[in-house]
C-alpha cells in the first residue's frame, strides 16, 4: 500500500541547502523532495546502525569542528580523558585557519564507544562525526 505523504517545512541556512541542491542535481534527483527522504533515510540508517553496535569493537571516531567555538577545545579534551580506558589514540590535522580535524582510535565494549560518539555529536560547534568499528576476530 502507498504510505501517506506528510508535508513539512524546514529552516536552512541558505548555503546548506545550496550544497544540497547541487548535489542532487549532480546525483540526477528528479525533485529536492527525493534527495531529502534519501538523506532522511541514510540518517536513520546510521543512528540504527550506531545503536547495534555493542559487545567488543575497535573502530575510529572521525570528527570536524571549529576550534573557535568557546569553550568546545576544553570538552573534547575532557570527553577523550574521562574515557582514556576506550580512546587509546588520536590524531589531529588543522585543515585551516579555524577547522580541525581529529581521529580518535577506540576499542572496547561497543557500547561505551558509542555512548563517547554521541557525546561528541552533540557538541556546539563539531560539524561532522563520523564512527566506524569492526569486530575484533571478525576482519574479513
Ligand atoms: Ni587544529
Amino acid at each position: 500500500m502507498e504510505q501517506e505523504l506528510a508535508r513539512i517545512g524546514v529552516s536552512l541556512p541558505e548555503n546548506l541547502l545550496d550544497k544540497f541542491d547541487e548535489i542532487i542535481t549532480k546525483r540526477g534527483y528528479s525533485s529536492r523532495s527525493e534527495g531529502i527522504r534519501d538523506a532522511i533515510r541514510g540518517y536513520i540508517r546510521y543512528y540504527s546502525w550506531m545503536s547495534e553496535v555493542e559487545g567488543e569493537r575497535v573502530g575510529t571516531i572521525s570528527l570536524v569542528y571549529d576550534h573557535n567555538q568557546r569553550g568546545l577545545v576544553n570538552s573534547l579534551l575532557d570527553i577523550e580523558h574521562n574515557f582514556s580506558k576506550i580512546i587509546r589514540s588520536s590524531l589531529h590535522m588543522h585543515i585551516s585557519h579555524d577547522t580541525c580535524m581529529e581521529v580518535l582510535m577506540v576499542s572496547g565494549e561497543g557500547h561505551d564507544v558509542k555512548t563517547v560518539t554521541e557525546k561528541l555529536m552533540t557538541l556546539k560547534g563539531v560539524k561532522h562525526v563520523k564512527l566506524t568499528t569492526i569486530v575484533p576476530g571478525e576482519e574479513i
